[in-house]
């Protein structure tokens, strides 16, 4: 079932099109990487997709619902961490998730409980009633990923989400990524080839706006393999790194070259 839908969507920011034509899909069960380099366009298709702005062309759907058409819907079935997450300093962590569940309308039980998940799951014991504003950027992360999980959504849109953690915090959040991921549909974006390698079914490749290869690993080594000389081998974690950098560096370097 495809919890995400992405039908040839397109962005305009005046003149300049940052987003063109892109279509894909998430389904249930599923974590795909959006991977791309630095203005690639990734956290452009990620507000379109959580409705923060509407797509000049195209559209979407989430669990079937479309983002302009009906954008309220659709963030009830979203959980979205921003690249920059607008968070309350003076407010402490547990004030701000409070806030925001109460936002989302839980209550009772069903509350007490998905507080007590994302403050063990989120790793948020420690600096539970501290005030936001004295956070380490790391922490500041982590309660992001707190808001964005709190209504236990089926549909997760994630910027960067390890983006400013320690290793051993990468390690665990990329745990927690997969351990939700069976029910819901991840789409998330990163610039780190790792990252991708360790977390996502499926890969988009995407530079410049447009997307520029799709699939899981294997498949986008088999599309590349005229152009680049890898060997993919599931068991080999790190040669798989490698290969994914050749894939992305050599679709980079072609586009640059035609
Ligand atoms: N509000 C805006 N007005 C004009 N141009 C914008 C705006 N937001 C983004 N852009 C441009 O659109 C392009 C895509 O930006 P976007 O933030 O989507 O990239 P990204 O892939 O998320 O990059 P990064 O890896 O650096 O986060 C960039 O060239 C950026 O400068
Ligand atoms: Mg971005």
């Amino acid at each position: 079932m495809d919890l995400i839908e992405a039908n040839e969507l397109s962005m305009s920011y005046g003149s300049f099109m940052a987003v063109k034509k892109c279509s894909f899909t998430v389904s249930k069960g599923e974590i795909v990487g959006l991977l791309g380099p630095n203005g690639a366009g990734k956290t452009t298709l990620m507000k379109i997709l959580s409705t923060q702005i509407a797509p000049t062309q195209g559209s979407a759907k989430i669990c079937g619902n479309d983002c302009e058409a009906n954008p309220k819907a659709v963030r009830a079935n979203i959980g979205y961490l921003p690249e920059h997450a607008p968070l309350y300093d003076d407010m402490e962590v547990r004030e701000y998730i409070n806030f925001v569940a109460n936002g989302r309308g839980l209550k009772g039980e069903w509350l007490s409980e998905r507080l007590s998940w994302v403050r063990k799951r989120c790793g948020l014991k420690k600096v539970w009633c501290k005030p936001i504003g004295e956070l380490s950027k790391g922490y500041r992360q982590r309660v992001g990923l707190a808001q964005a999980l709190i209504h236990d959504p089926p549909v997760l849109i994630l910027d960067e989400p390890t983006s400013g953690l320690d290793p051993l915090q990468i390690i665990e959040i990329r745990g927690l990524i997969k351990d939700i991921s069976k029910e819901k549909a991840i789409l998330y974006s990163s610039h780190i080839i790792q990252e991708i390698v360790a977390l996502s079914h499926r890969i988009i490749i995407i530079n410049e706006g447009e997307i520029k290869a799709s699939g899981p690993l294997s498949d986008l080594i088999e599309q590349a393999k005229d152009r680049v000389d890898v060997h993919f081998s599931i068991n080999d974690l790190e040669k798989a790194q490698n290969d994914l950098e050749s894939v992305f560096t050599s679709l980079i370097h072609y586009q640059i070259q035609h």
